[in-house]
């Protein structure tokens, strides 16, 4: 499919390939919302022994950004997302904070056109073929499909097959270890994923061992 030739401002390939091989390395990312920051090393570091490499930290609690600083710096193998981007002012200070990808929920005019000029590369959330379009049309090939169970799932991804065969989803919300594996399975689906790898009971309890036992768990089940 060519480029819409209207459309000035294109998003590099090389955003795509960089993507390709961060989700790569993950069949699925664990989602994390970090209430204390003191927990972000010990969590993280319990999903990456756990053999899951590459997290989601969202913007959804204040100590996010300070957290995946200090994820960056105790663990600079694992890649590190950044999640719940609404804004382009969010998304600066995500680069900041030295995130390897952002996440966004759903996709504005702003963020689409942000993220074409940014250096770090975004999956945009999606859940319909028009928003898929939208992004399309800049240069976006890969996307959060979100959220995956309650606007359609395996179905929806299938269609999405039909007139945009080449792009390729994270689909995360709704998912876990019993339904993981019929994403896995779609060819335009490259990972999966969830919040269900770190549970507020283990987290507040800080049971490392509980959450690196999720963990290699889901990476055995799920390895390509
Ligand atoms: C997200 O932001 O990606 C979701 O909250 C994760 O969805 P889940 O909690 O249903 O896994």
């Amino acid at each position: 499919m060519t480029f819409d030739k209207s459309i000035e401002k294109q998003l590099p390939s090389t955003r795509t390939t960089e993507l390709d091989s961060i989700c790569l390395k993950a069949e699925v990312i664990p989602v994390l919302a970090i209430q204390r920051v003191e927990d972000a090393v010990p969590l993280a570091a319990a999903l990456v022994e756990g053999g899951l490499g590459v997290l989601e930290v969202t913007l959804r609690t204040d100590c996010a950004l300070e957290a995946v600083r200090r994820i960056k710096a105790a663990l600079p193998q694992a890649s590190i997302g950044v999640g719940t981007v609404l804004t382009p002012a969010q998304y600066r200070q995500a680069e900041q904070a030295g995130a390897d990808f952002v996440v966004t929920p759903g996709t504005t005019e702003a963020l689409y056109l942000y993220g074409v000029t940014s250096p770090v590369p975004m999956l945009p959330g999606m859940a319909t073929v028009s928003e898929l379009m939208a992004g399309w049309q800049y240069g976006y090939r890969r996307f959060k499909f979100f959220p995956a169970e309650a606007s359609g799932g395996v179905k929806a991804l299938k269609a999405f097959a039909g007139p945009i065969a080449e792009a390729r989803f994270c689909p995360t919300g709704g998912i876990n270890l019993d339904n993981a594996e019929d994403y896995l399975a779609l060819k335009n689906v490259m990972c999966v994923g969830g919040s269900w790898l770190t549970p507020n009971s283990l987290v507040e309890a800080e049971d490392w061992d509980g959450i690196r036992h999720l963990a290699r768990e889901a990476a055995q089940r799920f390895h390509h």
